[in-house]
């Protein structure tokens, strides 16, 4: 047959077109593009009729945390690379960018790469790149930046909070300049881990130790204070920072500022501070303890309504899961700690910080209806795909250019369901979004051509280790403005 696979009779949407049209995959990638009646099923090995369905760019993570170790003192990850990227093409997704973290111990950042390579090397059903966190920036680590570009890694994350990962300003300045010469994206944790520490003291002596004072305890405060210094020192050293999981619209009114006065600033949001508010801390026992995630959800509709409008009006460049998968039940690491006889319903500050979202970002989001498509494919494939490097390979449906990563819905024929856990396909006990309505799920994923999701016809088929690691190259995004920094000219 002329081709490995076709699609037909389904309506195409990208982030810049939508469009009838049947696409013919062969080599694992997008082949041909063409009106109505042109292909037809006797030229392909496999046909998909996708009458009354969309076909969109694979999902694109940029944001996800696998197989991590005990980094913030609280207890492994709960997904490895096989049950996350598992959990991924379940969900649409077929690509994402994970993170290779460096411990404070480790001066090397090429080590914690090769660490990580060996965690992800043949485990994975999705395809994959790697963010380093740069926790340690002594010149060792900076020294490394020229060589991680080489490796295809041209992207870091850095922290301006927790103990065991935060920089100083000094530092930061010290990645952004090198990152600057070696066209390197950082992404930033913007929160004043100061504010966070100072303000779980004074909840500690009032003995206030529920869940829902993590919330408390990282006020907006800390992270509007972060984001505005994270935008002022990216601005002096004129380079390209992503502020990630940007919860609060006050921050995100910083960002906006800062990008109209056209400097390189790219945000992230997340499901959670889309869905979840503080209330959903607020249960009885330990269940707040499910919702936990830095920075934390906000009061509610307004602050949801206000990062909706951040996605819509390109405040927010890539809508990612902050997959951060914790066991509920975990009483060796988790609980057993978290829970004593002072805090019987646990202490706030003992909770693993993060909630898990790899298979039901997409889904949630088109389930809200909110977004309009084009929007949504731009922030959940194509942004990220852009800003990281690794468009029009990925997040895009270019033929002869984009591998033939497709995410196939069928909304019509789609029945309205009851979200549950144990329809998931992570290695975590619990979603934060049990019991929702769900109005969407990918009826097909295709990775490389290969389809590797099939709702109703056996669920899961793709195979571990078809994943692959993805060099990535420049953003294609905007970068710093000026050809030239000189510390004389200011
Ligand atoms: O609560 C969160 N977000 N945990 C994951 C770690 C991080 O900072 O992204
Ligand atoms: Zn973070
Ligand atoms: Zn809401
Ligand atoms: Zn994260």
């Amino acid at each position: 047959a002329e081709y490995d696979l076709l699609v037909l009779n389904g309506l195409v949407v990208t982030h810049d077109n939508t469009v009838e049209l049947d696409i013919a995959v062969k080599d694992g990638k997008i082949a041909k593009l063409s009106p109505r009646g042109v292909l037809n099923g006797g030229m392909a090995k496999k046909v998909i009729d996708a009458e009354g369905g969309m076909m969109m760019p694979g999902g694109v993570d940029a944001h996800v945390h696998l197989d991590e170790p005990a980094l913030f003192g609280k207890g492994e990850t709960a997904d490895n690379y096989e049950t996350g990227t598992r959990s991924a093409i379940a969900g649409g997704t077929t690509t994402l960018i994970t993170f290779a973290p460096q411990r404070k111990t480790e001066p090397s950042l090429l080590a914690a790469l090769a660490a990580t390579h060996a965690r992800a090397k043949g485990n994975c059903y999705s395809d994959y790149s790697f963010h380093l966190i740069c926790s340690n920036a002594g010149p060792k680590a900076i020294s490394e930046f020229a060589a991680l570009r080489k490796a295809g890694v041209s992207s870091l994350k850095i922290y301006m909070t927790y103990e065991a990962l935060q920089l100083k300003d000094s530092e930061i300045l010290d990645v952004l300049f090198e990152a600057r010469k070696q066209k390197i994206v950082t992404m930033i944790h913007a929160e004043n881990g100061a504010i966070i520490d100072w303000t779980i003291k004074k909840l500690e002596e009032k003995k206030l130790f529920a869940p829902k004072y993590h919330v408390t305890s990282h006020p907006p405060v800390a992270e509007i204070e972060a984001t505005y210094r994270a935008i002022s020192l990216s601005g002096f050293i004129d380079v390209p920072i992503l502020i990630v999981h940007v919860s609060s619209p006050a921050a995100a009114k910083h960002i906006s500022d800062a990008q109209r006065k056209g400097l390189p600033v790219y945000a992230e949001t997340c499901p959670q501070y889309l869905f979840l508010t503080r209330k959903d801390l607020d249960k009885p026992g330990f269940e707040g303890a499910k919702c936990v995630c830095s920075p934390p959800p906000r009061e509610g509709e307004q602050d949801h309504e206000g990062i909706w409008r951040g996605l819509e009006d390109g405040t927010f460049t890539v809508l990612s899961s902050d997959h951060c998968p914790f066991l509920y039940d975990n009483t060796e690491i988790g609980k057993k700690s978290v829970i004593s006889s002072e805090y019987p319903n646990g202490h706030f500050k003992y909770i693993p910080n993060g909630c898990p979202g790899v298979e039901t970002r997409l889904s949630l989001t088109l389930s809200a209806n909110r977004l309009q498509l084009q929007k949504f494919v731009e922030v959940t494939s194509t942004n990220a795909a852009k800003l990281y490097g690794l468009y029009p390979r990925k997040g895009a449906l270019i033929s002869g250019e984009s591998d033939a990563d497709l995410t196939i819905w069928y909304p019509e024929g789609m029945k309205e369901f009851e979200l549950t856990n144990s329809m998931l396909h992570h290695n975590v006990d619990y979603t934060p979004y049990e019991g929702r309505t769900m109005k969407q799920w990918p009826r097909y994923t295709v990775l490389r051509g290969e389809v590797v999701w099939a709702r109703d016809e056996g669920g899961l088929i793709g195979k571990k280790g078809y994943g692959e690691f993805l060099k990535r190259d420049v953003s294609s995004l905007a970068g710093c403005r000026s050809e030239e920094w000189d510390v004389e000219n200011f």
